[in-house]
């Protein structure tokens, strides 16, 4: 058992302090944000994700688990510090490490003894021998910093904490290596260890590829739109090879949240600082820009215009089981839409608080999917609560004005909306 403490409470800090609790470490998380603190202190969540408080109250209760504002009463002591602060994007694309930088100078400030930094963030290559330098210039004490990227899925991200594929460990040092190595080995998940640059572009790598296969599989998907072919038959048929794979071969109008869209923006900037023109990474974040809109232009082709019309938009977050909609599909949908003169009723199992927040005032919010659907010209389905999928042709038919589903999630099989006389529009399926 190790002390260990995290800094930042976002998706990645606050799993990764769960789970380090969970396996028997002793854990401080530190935040600067006191409501949220305190709040966690409760074990209350600030986030939506399935699993998370159970475990998070079991661990305060065994005493394993502490939430504080003050790194004086975390980093005292403390064997390894894991950063795990948000790296937003910049205007121009890149990673802002600022809340990085102000996370060391706190940890070099209080740090009592020697101490391992693992980084949690996702950081431009070549950053953690910047923070190595940044903190030892300001302590007297020895600093290593290791790389520890994350990979969980929000929504899944306690699954992916105990069941992840991989641990990277990226490091110069070998003893700071396999101090971390014997931390996580309770986890029993293979650890793949590396030098420290490697393991930075692993994340962005794997982050990039991903989202090129979702680009990937939506062009195919436009494709079949035009040829007759089924986009579902086509990525079983592609994934049983087992060098492609399934996963992440489900066709819609795009990858959003908090990761694919700024990592592959913040990997084309990194390109671009070394006079890279990363051209595959580039057409994809064009294709998934304009798959993002993709409901629109078919909406517009099939009614004409969209003046006047009423639209129940069914799903906020960039995905199910979370409350995320950081560059969530449904935002460019609706400003277009609102551009194009609809009106715009919509719904959303859990994200429609975040949602007020950044979305255009216009927008009615319906307290239920029917509610959201009725006296609607159209239906828009952006993402694919499993609440939605529930929904019966019927319930439809009732509900709306005229029955028009635009699903840009295929979350229907379309011979049956068709025999029950709805006039459905899926992606990539005839
Ligand atoms: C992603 C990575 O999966 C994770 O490893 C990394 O640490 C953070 O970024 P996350 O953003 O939580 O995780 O969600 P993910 O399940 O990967 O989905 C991302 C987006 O891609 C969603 O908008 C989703 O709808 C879309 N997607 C995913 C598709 O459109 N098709 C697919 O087949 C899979």
């Amino acid at each position: 058992m190790r002390k260990i403490a995290v800094v930042g409470t976002g998706y990645v800090g606050l799993v990764t302090g769960i789970a380090l609790a969970a396996i028997g470490h002793y854990v401080t998380c530190i935040d600067v944000d006191e409501n949220k603190v305190k709040q966690l202190k409760r074990a209350i969540s600030p986030i939506f994700e399935p699993g998370l408080e159970e475990i998070m109250k079991k661990n305060i209760e065994d005493d394993k688990l502490h939430f504080t504002t003050e790194y004086d009463k975390a980093i005292p002591g403390a064997e390894v510090v894991y950063i795990a602060v948000g790296t937003p994007e910049n205007k121009d694309g890149t990673a802002n490490l600022e809340y990085i930088v102000q996370a060391a100078m706190q940890i070099a400030e209080h740090m009592t003894s020697s101490i391992v930094i693992a980084m949690k963030s996702t950081v431009p290559v070549g950053t953690n021998e910047y923070i190595k330098k940044t903190i030892s210039a300001n302590t007297k004490f020895s600093v290593e910093v290791i790389s520890n990227p994350e990979f969980l899925r929000e929504g899944s991200a306690i699954y992916d904490a105990f069941q992840g594929d991989r641990i990277v460990i990226g490091a110069s040092d070998e003893k700071a290596a396999n101090l971390i190595e014997e931390i996580n080995k309770p986890f029993g998940i293979p650890i793949f260890k590396t030098d420290l640059r490697s393991a930075e572009m692993i994340k962005y790598a794997s982050n990039a590829f991903l989202a090129t296969k979702i680009s990937f599989i939506n062009e195919i998907a436009n494709l079949c739109d035009m040829l007759g072919a089924n986009i579902e038959e086509v990525a079983d048929g592609m994934g049983l090879d087992k060098r492609i794979g399934r996963q992440f071969l489900n066709a819609g109008i795009g990858y959003g949240g908090s990761c694919f869209p700024k990592d592959t923006e913040a990997l084309l900037q990194i390109s671009n600082s070394v006079k890279y023109d990363f051209r595959i990474l580039r057409e994809v974040v064009e294709v998934n820009k304009k798959q993002n809109l993709l409901l629109v232009e078919k909406a517009k082709a099939i009614l004409g215009t969209l003046n006047d019309i009423k639209i129940a938009i069914l799903g906020l977050s960039f995905k199910p089981n979370t409350d995320d909609i950081r560059s969530a599909a449904s935002i460019p949908i609706i400003q277009q839409l609102l551009l194009e003169g609809a009106q715009i009723v919509a719904y959303d199992p859990v994200s429609m608080e975040q949602a007020k927040k950044i979305l255009p005032r216009e927008i009615i919010y319906a307290k239920s999917s029917i509610e959201a659907l009725l006296d609607a010209d159209a239906a828009f389905i952006v993402t694919e609560w499993n609440e939605f999928k529930e929904l019966s042709p019927s319930e439809f038919i009732s509900a709306m004005k005229k029955a028009i589903i635009f699903d840009g999630r295929n979350c229907f099989n379309p011979v049956l909306m068709k025999s029950n006389g709805i006039q459905y529009y899926s992606i990539g399926r005839p």
